[in-house]
């Protein structure tokens, strides 16, 4: 089977699905591996690294949707919503696709993945089990995320994040709150501590009170009542809006204290909580910043506006788009690895083993012989699921 990575068409995106490390890898599982030329320049691979570790280069995009069985990419149809439907013309029928395609967020680019017939399987659908932790692809990019804005947050900052005892004076830490501790606001507290700031975080899952302590960060508690805000996936649950004006209310006074906000909090498959209103930044002292990593998602602060920097009474307001991308060699190396630890779980003497019985592969599966087949991403579509002879089916392609 020859894998093809091509360069990403997404504006401004760095990273690559496959580094060249991992090529050799791939060779282990009877793949070959054909790379777009240029495909990872960007990321600080380029192409003489990929040929050392045995794979070819071919000069351009139609040659290598042509010659590949199956693509490898970061941002596909759906995360990356003009540039993508260019290749959809490339794409050939029963070729396998791996990628992230935003299915909960943008489930129309299923419907046309299935149109063109070719297997996709969508990163951001792999169930949080043990087994798949290797192959996380939302974990370890929002790890990356999570460092980086700690660091756009110090770089911001009119302060500095450490507590300095010099001669000129004692310079106390900065005060740096972390809303939502999944895993970007977990690693922005770490960073953040790292730094020398003093932190304190909240999340609505009560379960990572402890994880937030361990990092040597204050967990913010709050009267609010939490029970069953936890999906079984470990994911939060969206709340009424009764409760996010609670949650507003009771956090203002640690958000006015505060000399930077790092937000994080999300609801898969919706719109990001307003958790910072307008009021609430007008609190804060001049010269204080927040870093909205929810800002994709519509943000968690009213003032946010995505990839723009917005300033209100002196507090800088930072809507990052693509945190990720901003870091592209250990990005695209962390990518990467997660999707050759999911190919090696789908992949049988260098063919592709579909075992529907299999979680991991069952609930990643997006499109298949011309069927949106995922059952989410059919009822987002308000399409019927599948018989389960169809949806059980355990053939290869
Ligand atoms: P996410 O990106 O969907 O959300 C970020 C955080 O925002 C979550 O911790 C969520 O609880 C929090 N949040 C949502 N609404 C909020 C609100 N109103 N106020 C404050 N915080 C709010 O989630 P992420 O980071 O992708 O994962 C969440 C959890 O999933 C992890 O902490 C972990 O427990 C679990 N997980 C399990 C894995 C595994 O077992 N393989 C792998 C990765 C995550």
């Amino acid at each position: 089977m020859i894998v093809g990575v091509p360069i990403e068409t997404y504006p401004n995106e760095k990273r690559v699905a496959l580094v060249p490390a991992l090529v050799p890898t791939l060779a282990k599982m009877g793949l070959e591996v054909l790379a777009e030329q240029g495909a990872g320049e960007k990321a600080g691979f380029p192409d003489n690294l990929y040929k050392e570790q045995g794979a070819r280069i071919v000069p351009n995009r139609s040659e290598l949707f042509s010659s590949a069985d199956a693509l490898v990419q970061v941002r596909g149809l759906g995360t990356n919503p003009n540039a993508g439907h260019t290749d959809l013309e490339l794409f050939r029928s029963g070729q396998l696709i791996l990628g992230q395609f935003n299915p909960l967020g943008a489930p129309k680019a299923a419907l046309a993945l299935a149109g063109k017939g070719v297997t996709s399987f969508a990163l951001e659908l792999l169930p949080r089990i043990s087994r798949a932790q290797s192959m996380d692809v939302l974990s370890s990019m929002a790890t990356i995320a999570g460092y980086k804005a700690a660091l756009m947050a110090a770089g911001n900052l009119k302060k500095m994040f450490p507590l300095m005892i010099t001669a000129a004076g004692t310079i106390t830490p900065s005060k740096v709150f972390v809303i939502g501790a999944g895993v970007a606001g977990l690693q922005a507290i770490a960073t953040s501590r790292r730094l020398g700031a003093s932190v304190q975080a909240y999340d609505v899952r009560p379960a990572v009170k402890e994880q937030v302590q361990s990092l040597g960060a204050k967990f913010v508690e709050l009267e609010l009542e939490t029970k069953g805000s936890e999906t079984s996936g470990g994911y939060a649950k969206a709340m009424d809006e009764e409760f996010y004006r609670k949650q507003r209310e009771l956090m203002s006074r640690v958000v006015a204290e505060s000399d930077a906000v790092i937000s994080t909090a999300a609801v898969p498959g919706k719109k990001a909580p307003i958790l910072v209103t307008e009021d609430m930044v007008k609190s804060m002292r001049p010269g204080s910043v927040i870093i909205d990593l929810a800002a994709e998602g519509g943000g968690n602060c009213e003032l946010t506006r995505a990839g723009e920097t917005v300033e209100i009474n002196g507090v800088t307001i930072i809507g990052p788009i693509n945190l990720p991308s901003t870091i592209p060699y250990h990005a695209s190396q962390m990518y990467a690895r997660n999707l050759t630890s999911f190919l090696q779980n789908m992949i049988k003497d260098g063919k592709l083993n579909l075992n529907m019985q299999d979680e991991i592969i069952r609930e990643t599966l997006l499109t298949h012989e011309g069927e949106v087949v995922n059952s989410q991403v059919r009822e987002l579509l308000g399409l019927p699921l599948l018989s389960p002879k169809i949806d059980e089916k355990g053939n290869g392609s």
